[in-house]
């Protein structure tokens, strides 16, 4: 028996330790926003937090997140950062098939909580593992740069307010 935290809510699961966390969420807790690409940490497609790392779910184990914090896409809009993320998303249009997206966005999600105004040489870095197969890596770009600016205007709201 494993206890695993995800979106805040703490369950156990009658699961081998060494099960990869994707199917925990996918096949147990049907949470099916996160994807199965290749199953080997190659596409992206299965990228979760975990306590606000992005990881493959296809190739990390349950056992790596006991006593740690799972966040999926169905979660990410309570997060200031993950809500900024997937207005621009939407605002742009960026998904095509949309198969790429939930990892997309969980990277993008990243990459803004530890890189606020990122270049574009910092986007290529962070994103680069995540692959799409219809091409929407301009509007990828386009997209964290409008989640930047969402993120930095709500705070100076913010700020205003307190
Ligand atoms: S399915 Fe996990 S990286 Fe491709
Ligand atoms: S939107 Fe189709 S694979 Fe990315």
């Amino acid at each position: 028996m494993v206890t695993l935290e995800i979106n805040g809510t703490s369950k156990q699961f009658d699961v081998p330790n060494e099960m990869p966390i994707l199917w925990a969420l996918r096949d147990i807790a049907q949470l099916t926003g996160t994807k199965f690409g290749c199953g080997m940490a190659l596409c992206g497609a299965c990228t979760i937090h975990l306590d606000n790392e992005p990881v493959r779910a296809c190739v990390t184990p349950v056992s790596a997140a006991v006593g740690k914090k799972i966040t999926t896409v169905e979660h990410i809009e309570h997060d200031a950062v993950g809500s900024a993320v997937q207005k621009a998303w939407l605002d742009l249009g960026v998904a095509q098939c949309g198969y790429c997206q939930a990892g997309q966005v969980m990277a993008a999600t990243a990459l803004l909580k530890t890189t606020p105004n990122p270049s574009d040489e910092d986007i290529d870095e962070a994103m680069s593992g995540n692959i799409c197969r219809c091409g929407t890596y301009p509007r990828i770009r386009a997209a964290i740069k409008q989640a930047a600016s969402g993120v930095k205007s709500a705070e100076s709201k913010q700020g205003a307010k307190s």
